[in-house]
């Protein structure tokens, strides 16, 4: 089955896609276990999955990295401890929790001269053009209102021969994973998610935003609309999550 089919047949969970605008709120509000559910919910995949995207790093030294929708910080945290080739990192969230503590485990690290978060909301992001070398994503494009402004937005940021990391859950290709997969995503996950976060939204909205953004091919047709060039997909854990890759020429 193809991607756009496989779009298509979880077309029922797109009659009742919560609101993107609501988001930073939702985020605010189980930001205290956050860390603790992508662990729990993803069985420790988050963490590797976050790891890879230091493959994907453009050539050159002294990297300057834009962790965009940052959350608690854990992609510029594993960009940093993994490559000596990262030299700085910014990120911005409009989710004054999760940023709190990304924030203290930055410090916990040592990290505070290196690393730097801010409020800032990825449709505007607070940085001049061509000022990173790296623009990166994780599970929040797909949070994104107007993703297209999003995507152009990371574009914008970076300079020339630049890089944006864009890594999102994606569904499985093969249909019978899938069909299990989403067995554990629709029916599991959202109730292991209320009882560990005590909020019952949050991780029924997980699914249902998932199951309705694009992924695979189209994505990467997004990212060239928004000027990217050589968009690959890295495709991660049977297809649970992608990581895309695009280049500003
Ligand atoms: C699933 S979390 C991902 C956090 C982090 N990137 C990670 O890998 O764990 C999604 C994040 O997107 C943020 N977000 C949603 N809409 C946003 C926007 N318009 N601008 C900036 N951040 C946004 C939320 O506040 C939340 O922290």
């Amino acid at each position: 089955m193809t991607n756009e089919s496989a779009h298509n047949q979880t077309a029922g969970a797109r009659e009742s896609i919560p609101s993107r605008d609501d988001a930073p709120a939702m985020f605010d509000r189980i930001a205290h276990r956050y860390d603790l559910l992508n662990r729990v919910l993803s069985g420790g995949r988050d963490v590797l999955w976050r790891n890879r995207l230091v493959r994907h790093l453009p050539p050159g030294d002294d990297l300057r990295v834009l962790d965009v929708a940052t959350g608690t910080a854990d992609v510029l945290l594993s960009l940093i401890s993994q490559s000596s080739r990262v030299n700085c990192g910014s990120g911005v969230d409009l989710a004054e929790r999760m940023l709190d503590i990304g924030r203290h485990k930055i410090d916990e690290r040592g990290l505070g001269d290196r690393l730097k978060l801010k409020h800032g909301d990825a449709q505007a992001l607070p940085f001049a053009d061509e000022s990173f070398d790296v623009s990166t994503i994780a599970f929040g494009i797909r949070n994104v209102p107007q993703v297209d402004k999003g995507l152009a937005e990371m574009y914008r940021v970076l300079r020339q021969g630049g890089r944006a990391l864009i890594l999102e859950f994606s569904l499985p290709g093969n249909a019978l994973v899938r069909r299990a997969y989403l067995l554990y995503f629709r029916h599991l996950l959202p109730r292991l998610g209320a009882v560990v976060s005590g909020d019952g939204f949050a991780y029924s909205y997980l699914n249902k935003t998932v199951e309705t953004f694009p992924y695979g091919e189209q994505f990467c047709e997004l990212m060239r609309d928004a000027g990217f060039i050589n968009v690959r997909q890295d495709i991660l854990t049977l297809g649970i999550a992608t990581i895309y890759v695009g280049e500003k020429p």
